[in-house]
């Protein structure tokens, strides 16, 4: 079941999935959430900064979703780097209490073991927040990715690639590999909210709530879960049939 959310534009659309954010945080002092990178959460980490307190955090914990491979840990572009500059720092969460998968391990099988073990340990994520690339992957899950996927290294899809170029100053800076959450990792969250923004992301949020269910688009898979909400502004919501069939906010 998916609940869809339509913002006016971007900065509402974020503060949404904050207030339901910080709404989980209060209800439940312990949460453990999951964390996405990208830009598109970045606006939704700086509008929980703002509504929570350290009392509010000290408690929390947090997962992210995935990691390259290969890159060091220090590197800017890294996502332990982006976690704690976007998330851990501006959150004041216990950086003891937020885990990244490990990437530079030498033996990413076992690391992706210990991940999936240290969720377990910590109870679940309660909620879990995702972007979603260009083409329907969520996490690092590229198409073909299968619904009982468990976190595991992957080769990123040349697209993926070519999207997130952006961060880094040459395309063939970015990894080949990443370490990621699998579908079934992510489908385990007790609840999930999906953030998509802007025009590039109209087509394939379309497909993902819309077209066939289909490992090949593997953001159809979130359509299985109890309760995941899909939170779009307008224009990451214009090429859904019958436009306006969303719940407004
Ligand atoms: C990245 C991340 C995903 C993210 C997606 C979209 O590569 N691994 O978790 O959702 O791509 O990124 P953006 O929000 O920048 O469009």
């Amino acid at each position: 079941m998916i609940d869809i959310v339509i913002s006016p534009d971007a900065p509402s659309a974020a503060a949404h999935v904050a207030g339901i954010l910080h709404e989980a945080i209060r209800q439940h002092p312990a949460a453990v959430i999951g964390v996405a990178t990208g830009s598109t959460p970045s606006p939704v980490y700086r509008a929980l900064a703002t509504r929570l307190t350290p009392e509010d955090v000290r408690g929390v914990s947090a997962f992210a979703l995935d990691e390259y491979v290969g890159l060091p840990r220090e590197h800017p572009e890294s996502y332990h780097s982006v976690v704690f500059r976007e998330v851990t720092r501006p959150l004041g969460l216990d950086a003891r209490r937020v885990r990244v998968p490990d990437g530079q391990a030498s033996d990413l099988a076992a690391a992706a073991e210990e991940y999936e073990n240290a969720i377990v340990t910590a109870g679940g994520v309660d909620i879990q927040l995702l972007g979603i690339g260009t083409n329907g992957h969520i996490g690092f899950n590229e198409p073909g990715s299968a619904v009982t996927s468990r976190t595991r290294a992957v080769r990123l899809a040349a697209q993926t690639r070519a999207d997130n170029a952006r961060f880094f100053d040459t395309p063939g800076e970015v990894p080949t590999h990443a370490l990621t959450q699998g579908i079934g990792t992510i489908l385990d969250a007790r609840r999930i909210v999906l953030l998509a923004l802007g025009p590039g992301k109209a087509h394939i949020v379309s497909r993902a709530l819309h077209g066939p269910m289909t490992a090949e688009l593997p953001a159809t898979a979130l359509r299985t879960h109890p309760a995941c909400t899909v939170v779009l502004d307008r224009a990451a919501a214009a090429a859904l049939p019958g436009r306006g069939w969303g719940r407004s906010a």
